[in-house]
């Protein structure tokens, strides 16, 4: 069988409510907001720009980001992939087309933070070629980094 095609595509009237039912395992909820809560926020924020991650059709992930105030840089805001759609090289995909758009925007920085533990995403985007910045938020999240 071959490998679905994954895409970032722009979230619509249609496909809103499919995007806001996609969820983490439930012990994975504490490192990330729910889809809704983030494209509520997205509203309150006219720089965010957020995507619905497709594999071939089959809507599995969502993806949001804002530029940071710089301009060279830009902040990994969300980033899901639903449980029963993991561990199939969705979330790699949808990082990889993401930071590859960067560039040609200008930027040359990804930054991100992540809630620090087990069964957290640290590994994966250490994987990825992120670096820990050192830094905690006042809110207990980690910062990682990538140059571009
Ligand atoms: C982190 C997340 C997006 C990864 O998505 P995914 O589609 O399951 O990941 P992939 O299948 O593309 O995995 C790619 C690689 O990363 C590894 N990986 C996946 N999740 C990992 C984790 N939490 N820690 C370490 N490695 C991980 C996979 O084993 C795979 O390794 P390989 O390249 O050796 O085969 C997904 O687990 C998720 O949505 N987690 C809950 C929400 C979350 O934490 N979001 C981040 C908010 S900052």
């Amino acid at each position: 069988m071959t490998k679905p095609v994954v895409s970032l595509r722009e979230i619509t009237a249609e496909t809103v409510r499919a995007i806001c039912e996609l969820e983490p395992h439930q012990a994975q909820s504490g490192f990330v907001a729910p889809n809704a809560v983030s494209i509520a926020q997205a509203h309150f924020n006219p720089a965010a720009v957020f995507r619905a991650i497709y594999a071939d059709e089959m809507p599995v992930g969502f993806i949001m980001w804002r530029p940071d105030d710089d301009g060279a840089s830009c902040f990994l805001w969300r980033f899901m992939i639903d449980g029963r759609h993991q561990g199939e090289g969705y979330g790699r995909e949808a990082i990889t087309l993401w930071l590859e758009s960067l560039p040609p925007q200008g930027y040359k920085l990804a930054r991100l933070s992540y809630v620090p533990g087990g069964a957290g995403p640290h590994g994966f985007y250490l994987a990825r070629g992120f670096l820990d910045t050192g830094e905690t938020r006042a809110n207990g999240e980690k910062l990682m980094e990538l140059a571009l």
